[in-house]
């Protein structure tokens, strides 16, 4: 197993180039099991999510190959509709597989995901959109069965706004006998892009970018090519990561769109950003004002960039808040930040944060990717050496970072390590 060995005390600045969105990968991915033939989808992240979906697509008889950032599918030799348990536990995501299954096939066999390290993540929006659609579901050995001759559009209310629920089912309305609607659907970018390729391989689909989807059945689809959309929370990490080491970067390839909400508030930190067509110029000197945030679905501030902003807020002086809507259990990074040296106090689903306190350089456990990343970003602020430990959670999610962060000028080396 690998950690990553942090020497604080560098400024984070130049130019970095942001990859192709995980999770607008992970989307995009399944939806080639809709429609037989090759696909290329340009853009794509080298990261071992993507690396797992392959595995899981091979498993289902599709191949997979990446090559320098293009990921070329063959869906043309699919012979299995079961996703098994060895590759769904690593990845939630796996679950996007279900709703194209079923639509095209009428059966899939797919593992439940379980929890993860923040605590339960079910998915009954999941199973109760494809019910909707007229798919039977059935529990059987820690797997779900999905079965249905042909789906028939319906009209389904997500109770709570679900990435995965939303891309699942909109795959599987695609294909379905008539119309389906679908409210309080999600917003967020990579749902979005999910559509438009959707779009592209023949499918009739109104209110892309709304919550309220209008989907008309097709009888099939065809195989395309596309692109992903930059990742915005890799993006996220980069600019917190220069503005609490006080330094000053560019990011190219980015969407400035995307991230309209976390440019606003380090802005209000005291970050002074430039944005210009796919490129966020941004600039930080002193330490940065105390900015409270909630997590909220797109556009509000991501879930996902809550532990880094944690991370940032060490450096502010004064007294700032986090409030956790989407995963109110998700605070493991904070008893690892306490062990740098941070002030940090969480009670139901939020957390003070005192800033202004000493870090020091110590040995630290990842918990989960966004975990991962805000230790990293910890460890360039903390006085002497901050060993990152279980960085796997860093390589599921981010292409490179750490030769990413070297260029822009930390002092970051790889090493195993002893510890399990
Ligand atoms: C996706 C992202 C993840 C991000 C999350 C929230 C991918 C691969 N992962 O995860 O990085 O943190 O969105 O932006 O895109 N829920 C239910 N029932 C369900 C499904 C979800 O109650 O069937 C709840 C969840 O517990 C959570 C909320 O809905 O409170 C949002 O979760 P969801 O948007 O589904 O997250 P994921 O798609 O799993």
């Amino acid at each position: 197993m690998d950690k990553l060995i942090v020497q604080g005390g560098s400024k984070i600045q130049g130019k970095v180039k942001v990859s192709g969105a995980k999770n607008g990968s992970l989307a995009l991915m399944p939806a080639t099991i809709l429609a037989s033939g090759t696909y290329k989808l340009f853009n794509t992240p080298n990261l071992k999510d993507v690396w797992t979906f392959s595995r899981l697509l091979g498993s289902l008889g599709i191949f997979c190959e990446l090559n320098d950032n293009e990921l070329f599918i063959d869906s043309r030799g699919i012979n299995s509709y079961e996703a098994p348990y060895e590759l769904v536990k690593q990845m939630r995501a796996s679950f996007y597989v279900l709703g194209p299954l079923v639509a095209r096939y009428g059966k899939a066999k797919v593992s439940l995901p379980g929890g993860c390290a923040w605590g339960p993540r079910p998915v009954d929006l999941h199973l109760k959109g494809l019910e909707k659609l007229g798919a039977t579901i059935t529990v059987e050995k820690g797997y779900i069965l999905a079965e249905a001759e042909k789906l028939k559009g319906a009209k389904f209310h997500f109770d709570i706004s679900s990435v995965g629920a939303t891309g699942n089912v909109l795959m599987a309305a695609t294909l379905a006998k008539g119309n389906t609607l679908l409210t309080n659907a999600a917003l967020e970018p990579e749902i979005t892009a999910l559509a438009r390729m959707l779009v592209k391989m023949g499918a009739k689909i109104d209110g892309i970018g709304t919550s309220q989807l209008e989907i008309e059945g097709v009888d099939e689809l065809k195989a395309v090519d596309e692109t992903t959309i930059p990742d915005r929370i890799e993006a996220a990490t980069y600019l917190i990561a220069a503005a609490v080491t006080e330094g000053e970067i560019e990011l190219e390839n980015v969407n400035p769109y995307h991230l309209a909400t976390v440019i606003d508030k380090l802005e209000e930190s005291g970050c002074e950003i430039d944005v210009n067509n796919d490129k966020i110029h941004l600039k930080m000197q002193g330490n940065p004002k105390p900015v409270d945030i909630i997590t909220q679905v797109y556009p509000g501030i991501p879930t996902d960039i809550q532990a880094q902003w944690t991370t940032y807020m060490l450096k502010a002086e004064g007294v700032s808040k986090i409030t956790e809507i989407i995963y109110p259990d998700r605070f493991k990074h904070v008893p690892e930040l306490i062990r740098l040296g941070a002030d940090i106090d969480v009670s139901d689903n939020f957390a003070i944060i005192k800033g202004g306190k000493k870090l020091s350089g110590a040995s630290v456990m990842s918990s989960d990717l966004r975990a991962s990343a805000c230790l990293v970003i910890a460890g360039l602020i903390a006085d002497g050496e901050t060993e990152v430990h279980r960085i796997y959670h860093l390589d599921r999610g981010y292409e490179a970072m750490e030769k990413k962060l070297i260029a822009l000028g930390a002092n970051i080396r790889r090493a195993k390590t002893e510890i399990i």
